[in-house]
């Protein structure tokens, strides 16, 4: 063995790790070489502890947080329907004042793999099946386009929401040609900021680390809360302070009605002072699948849903209401020196998350096996993990059918489906549009008459976000008509209808 390779092996070897180098031998040149770039990359120093550490977390019974639990303090949260219109006009005008002097990027969580969803390529590019065929990224890039022009238009002054994208080494090349490709929807490339988190090895329950081939350990990204040590390795703090960027809307990627830079959300944590928020809506049912933000022992943080007893979670207040209602959306607020602090002082302390997993492995024949049953544990970190060490954290309640509906399971399951996810978009352009003082005719000819709640039919009747960000600026278009859907409303009908409402 070359002496490199026989050093490498002493050292898996005192990790515990023997097993890692097994195939060495049956492996080609090229193979070797894939093989020990990849372990180049593994902390080996780490690696026992990684190991160990994840053994022992399985092991361990789940930590009962239920005793310790309580709803946040009511002063703390703003919210849509708890706040008066003053209030929410004035956050509004603040966040577009910030987002006019290029103060607020966006920053997309798109590491995980959507393995829900069941797709092999990244969850952004996936397309609902909207009339204008648009995907995630699409939807989303538009609608920073058009918060940048409300906040000029309002301020006078050209702005740039740059756009931070968190990738893994799952999505990252995928999701740059995927930009390339579309010319990046019209944005600057330059404000188009992708980065990649880090990845760790899966691990058996008896401490070992998991072959994926032979030549192959199976890696995952570090869970979204790997997002402070990746804003260190890619410098992408530095960049933050390059461009002036103070706040930083963090948002998850399969949410298709996600405000991008959201106005009134930057406005309301920027006034209150905040370091750190977070957005929610009420849960809908006690067994939905989205964590809830809450204290325990006294200190603001969520409790995943994975790991709140039902007890709990079905809690109820004297007027039905569950107690535990404040669902997270995965969309939250932090200052860069709330990043800073956490990425110089607090990463390190980040909890490991237990996730029980069925890895594909080669076994000690070298037999490819698909497990039946799980058998390896991931550790990931939650990106809200550094809510406890906020000096002052504040929620803000949205409403559900105006600003969360995430895709995240396959057609056919029982929610938060393509279909779910379609429906809940063109039932709000759908409102909108009645706002406006519209008509629409469905497919049958008859008027829709959009109620609060989403449509499992709507019309096939969409807005562009270049059109509109959330409903403005439809009235001078669309007030007095009956529009027959299918109708997609882009900036070429938007210009048409404009012309025609000023020859009436
Ligand atoms: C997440 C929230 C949950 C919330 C729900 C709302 C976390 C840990 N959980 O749950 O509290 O109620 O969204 O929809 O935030 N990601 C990475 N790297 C990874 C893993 C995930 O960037 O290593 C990204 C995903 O691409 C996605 C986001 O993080 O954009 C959320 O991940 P996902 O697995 O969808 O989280 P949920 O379990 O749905």
């Amino acid at each position: 063995m070359d002496p490199s390779v026989e050093q490498l092996r002493r050292r898996l070897e005192s990790a515990g790790q023997r097993h890692v180098l097994q195939f060495w031998p049956e492996l080609s040149e090229e193979e070797r070489a894939a093989f020990l770039q990849e372990l180049a990359q593994l902390d080996l120093q780490r690696l026992k502890e990684h190991c160990d550490g994840a053994t022992r977390a399985a092991a361990a019974p789940p930590a009962s947080l239920d005793r310790h639990i309580e709803p946040v303090p009511p002063e703390i949260i703003g919210g849509v329907k708890r706040s008066d219109s003053g209030c929410l006009s004035e956050w509004e005008r603040e966040g577009l004042l910030q987002v006019s002097e290029s103060r607020v990027g966006v920053l997309l969580l798109a590491g995980g793999q959507g393995t829900r969803l069941g797709v092999q390529y990244p969850k952004g590019m996936y397309d609902v099946g909207l009339p204008s065929g648009k995907t995630l990224y699409q939807i989303q890039a538009e609608r920073i386009h058009k918060v940048q022009e409300l906040a000029a238009r309002k301020f006078g002054s050209a702005c740039t929401v740059p756009w931070y994208i968190m990738t893994s080494e799952f999505t990252l090349a995928p999701t740059e040609r995927f930009f390339q490709e579309n010319n990046y929807f019209g944005l600057e490339p330059s404000n188009v900021v992708m980065f990649e988190q880090r990845m760790i090895p899966a691990v058996t329950f008896d401490g070992k680390v998991i072959l994926q081939g032979k030549g192959k350990i199976a890696m995952a990204p570090d869970g979204n809360g790997g997002l402070y040590q990746a804003l260190v390795d890619s410098r992408v703090l530095e960049d933050f302070g390059r461009r002036g960027v103070e706040y930083l809307h963090v948002y998850c990627v399969d949410n298709i009605l996600v405000k991008m830079a959201d106005p009134v959300f930057i406005g309301f944590c920027v006034s209150k002072g905040a370091d750190c928020g977070a957005k929610v809506v009420v849960k809908a049912d006690p067994a939905e699948p989205v964590g809830v933000v809450c204290r325990v022992r006294g200190v603001s943080q969520v409790v995943e849903y994975s790991e709140i007893g039902p007890e709990s979670a079905g809690l109820r207040g004297p007027g039905g209401e569950l107690v535990f209602s404040a669902g997270n959306i995965c969309n939250h607020f932090f200052t860069r020196s709330f990043l800073q602090e956490v990425a110089a002082k607090f990463e390190v302390q980040l909890k490991q998350h237990v996730a029980i997993k069925k890895v594909p492995f080669v076994d000690s024949c070298g037999n490819q096996v698909k497990p039946s049953e799980p058998n390896g544990i991931k550790m990931e970190k939650f990106v809200f993990d550094v809510f406890p060490f906020s000096r002052n954290f504040v929620v803000f309640e949205v409403v559900r059918e105006d600003e969360f509906s995430p895709l995240k399971s396959a057609a056919g399951a029982a929610a938060d489906t393509p279909t779910t996810a379609r429906n809940s978009l063109l039932t709000q352009h759908c409102r909108w549009a009645a706002a406006a003082g519209a008509t629409l005719l469905d497919g049958r000819g008859n008027a829709f008459h959009p109620a609060a709640s989403v449509s499992a039919d709507p019309p096939q009747f969409e807005i562009s976000p270049l059109v509109s960000y959330f409903g403005e600026d439809l009235q001078p278009l669309l007030n007095g008509r009956t529009l027959q859907t299918p109708f997609v409303l882009d900036g070429n009908r938007a210009k048409e209808l404009q012309a025609a409402q000023s020859r009436v």
